[in-house]
C-alpha cells in the first residue's frame, strides 16, 4: 500500500471506518478467518484484538475434535491446502477456556460452528444462543452430513436451507450463512439461506484442492484432498462475492486471499459489507493491523469520509 502513503491522518480527516453486520456494530470491516487465528488469544501479542472489527473464533462443535492425521497443511503456489479436520475444544471447552479471555475484550465475538448431522447443528445453535458475550454466531456449512450419505450441507439449496432454517429456530442471535465455493451457481445457495433465515452471508470458504509428492506419489496432505486458500482464490471469491451481492439483500461479508488493503478494498468495492483474512495470518501474525491502517490511509488519500461510501461503489 505504499503507493496510497500520500497524506498524513489527522483529527479532521480520519475516516470513519465502522460498518454494521446484522446488527453487530464492528470498528471496521477487517476480521480474522475462522480457523486461522485461534481463539484470538494466541495472537494477542502481535497485534491489538481492540482494533479488529470481531474476533470469529476457529469452528467449534459440540464436542471436542481431534481434527485429522497428518500432515494436514500443505503449501501450494501462492496459497495453502488444509485438511485439519475442524480440531477444535467443543463449545464447554470453549466457555470454560477461551471464553474468559474473549470477554474482557472491546471487540464483538463471533463464534464459527459446524456440526455433522442437522441434529448437531441444532444442538450447538442452542448452546451458542446461551453465551451473553457471544455476538453472532457464523454457521459452516460446508460439512458433510453423515446421515445422507456424506453430502455437504452447502452444496444442496435444500440441504443448506434445512440447517439455516433448523439453527435459526434453535438461536437468539444474529445468524451469518458461510458459503463453500465448491459449487456451480453460488447464488442459488445464497437465495436459499437467505430464505431459510440467515441474517448475513460469508463468502467464501475453501477450494477443494489436491497436491501430490512426484517422488512418493503420494497426496501431500493425509486426507488426500483439502481447502485451497490464499491469494491463489482471491479472483474467484471476488467474482463469487460479486455475484452473491447482486442475488441477496442481507450484508455479505468478501473472504478469500486477503493479503493487504488493496486486496481487501477489491471486496469492498464489489459489495461486501466487511471482509475475513485467513492465510495472511500465518503468513504475517500482525497482517490485519496494517490492512486496517492501509484502509484508512486509502480512504484519507482519496478523500473519503465514510468507508461504507466505497461498498458496492464498482463502476463498469
Ligand atoms: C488452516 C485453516 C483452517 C480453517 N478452519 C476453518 C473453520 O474451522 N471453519 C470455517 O468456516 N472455515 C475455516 N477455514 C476457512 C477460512 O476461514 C477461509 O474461509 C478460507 O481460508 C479463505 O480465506 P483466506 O484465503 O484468507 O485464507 C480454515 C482455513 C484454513 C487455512
Amino acid at each position: 500500500m505504499s503507493e496510497y502513503r500520500k497524506k498524513t491522518a489527522t483529527k479532521e480527516n480520519r475516516p470513519n471506518l465502522a460498518v454494521e453486520i446484522a446488527g453487530i456494530k464492528l470498528k471496521n470491516p477487517v476480521m480474522p478467518a475462522s480457523g486461522t487465528f485461534g481463539y484470538g488469544e494466541e495472537y494477542a501479542s502481535y497485534l491489538d484484538l481492540e482494533n479488529l472489527g470481531a474476533i470469529v473464533t476457529k469452528g467449534l462443535s459440540l464436542k471436542p475434535k481431534a481434527g485429522n492425521a497428518t500432515p494436514r497443511v500443505a503449501e501450494t503456489v501462492s496459497g495453502m491446502l488444509n485438511a485439519i479436520g475442524l480440531q477444535n475444544v467443543g463449545v464447554e471447552g470453549f466457555i470454560q477456556y477461551k471464553l474468559p479471555f474473549l470477554r474482557e475484550l472491546n471487540t464483538p465475538v463471533i463464534a464459527n460452528f459446524f456440526g455433522n448431522t442437522l441434529e448437531e447443528y441444532g444442538e450447538v445453535a442452542r448452546a451458542l444462543s446461551e453465551i451473553p458475550e457471544i455476538a453472532g454466531v457464523e454457521l459452516n456449512i460446508s460439512c458433510p452430513n453423515v446421515k445422507q450419505g456424506g453430502i455437504v450441507f452447502g452444496t444442496d439449496p435444500r440441504a443448506a436451507a434445512e440447517v439455516v432454517s433448523l439453527v435459526r429456530k434453535n438461536l437468539r442471535k444474529p445468524l451469518i450463512a458461510k458459503l463453500t465455493p465448491n459449487v456451480t451457481d453460488i447464488t442459488v445457495i445464497a437465495r436459499a439461506v437467505e430464505e431459510a433465515g440467515a441474517d448475513a452471508i460469508s463468502c467464501i470458504n475453501t477450494v477443494t484442492g489436491m497436491a501430490v509428492d512426484v517422488k512418493t506419489r503420494r497426496p501431500r496432505l493425509a486426507n488426500t484432498t483439502g481447502g485451497l486458500s490464499g491469494p491463489a482464490i482471491r479472483p474467484i471469491a471476488v467474482r463469487m462475492v460479486h455475484q452473491v451481492v447482486q442475488a441477496v439483500s442481507i450484508p455479505v461479508i468478501g473472504i478469500g486471499g486477503i493479503m493487504r488493503a488493496e486486496d481487501a478494498l477489491e471486496f469492498l468495492i464489489v459489495g461486501a459489507t466487511a471482509v475475513q483474512v485467513g492465510t495472511a495470518n500465518f503468513v504475517d501474525p500482525g497482517a490485519m493491523a496494517t490492512i486496517v491502517e492501509g484502509l484508512e490511509q486509502f480512504c484519507i488519500d482519496e478523500g473519503i469520509a465514510d468507508i461504507r461510501e466505497l461498498i458496492g461503489s464498482l463502476r463498469h
